[in-house]
């Protein structure tokens, strides 16, 4: 069914390490993750690691986990990267054994600093996704994606809109979500290499 999407997104790897794809699932999907959610009341704080309170200064969003046994719309999304996932180790043979997800929440002055989703050599998340879900979004909202290159150079400046999908090299773009400016709700997902929690 996304076939032609995966073939996309593998392009986009292999030639820039990262692609933004708008319109990307089924639109009534993204409609429905989002409805699901702002309905949901268990957002927990988001930690970077076991540093406590500092993280507050880094990360200010709020997070709830995708599972296999949610929702209809939830399974559809795991489908779509479970088949993202076949698609890439067969392109690319990357080896990667499973994806995890979460819905993540931020609120008006909400941001998420500069950072790698992996670190170089760790051997766990390589390819992050980001699905947006925001229904109505401007400029004047804030909450920009801000992805870098290794170097340090911005690359892009996005806005988290729905239905807009964001696939990179978890270890090679660094990348930040600048303040929002009201409620913004995305799909952060990473396939990792490993089989279980480390
Ligand atoms: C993350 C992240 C980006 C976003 O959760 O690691 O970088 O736009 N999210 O939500
Ligand atoms: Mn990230």
């Amino acid at each position: 069914m996304y076939e032609t999407l995966y073939e996309k997104i593998v392009d986009g790897l292999v030639n820039d390490g990262y692609i933004v794809l708008d319109n990307a699932l089924d639109a009534s999907l993204a409609k429905e993750l989002l409805r699901e959610a702002k309905s949901r009341n268990d957002f927990k704080k988001a930690g970077i690691s076991t540093k406590g309170s500092r993280d507050e200064n880094r990360r200010r969003d709020k997070i709830c986990w995708l599972d296999e046994a949610g929702s209809k719309a939830q399974q559809e999304y795991l489908e779509f990267a479970n088949g993202l996932r076949e698609h890439i180790n067969r392109a690319l043979f990357m080896g990667i054994k499973r994806y995890e997800a979460h819905f993540a929440k931020y609120e008006a002055g909400d941001f998420y600093e500069k950072h790698l989703d992996a670190f170089k050599n760790s051997k766990n998340r390589v390819v992050t996704t980001v699905f947006y879900l925001n229904d109505s979004w401007s400029e004047a909202d804030g909450g920009e994606l801000v992805i870098y290159d290794k170097d340090d150079r911005k690359l892009r400046e996005l806005l988290p809109l729905q239905n807009r999908l964001v696939v990179f090299l978890s270890e090679a773009f660094p990348h930040e979500v600048l303040p929002a400016k009201k409620e913004r709700y995305s799909i952060a997902g990473w396939f990792r290499v490993d089989e279980v929690f480390v």
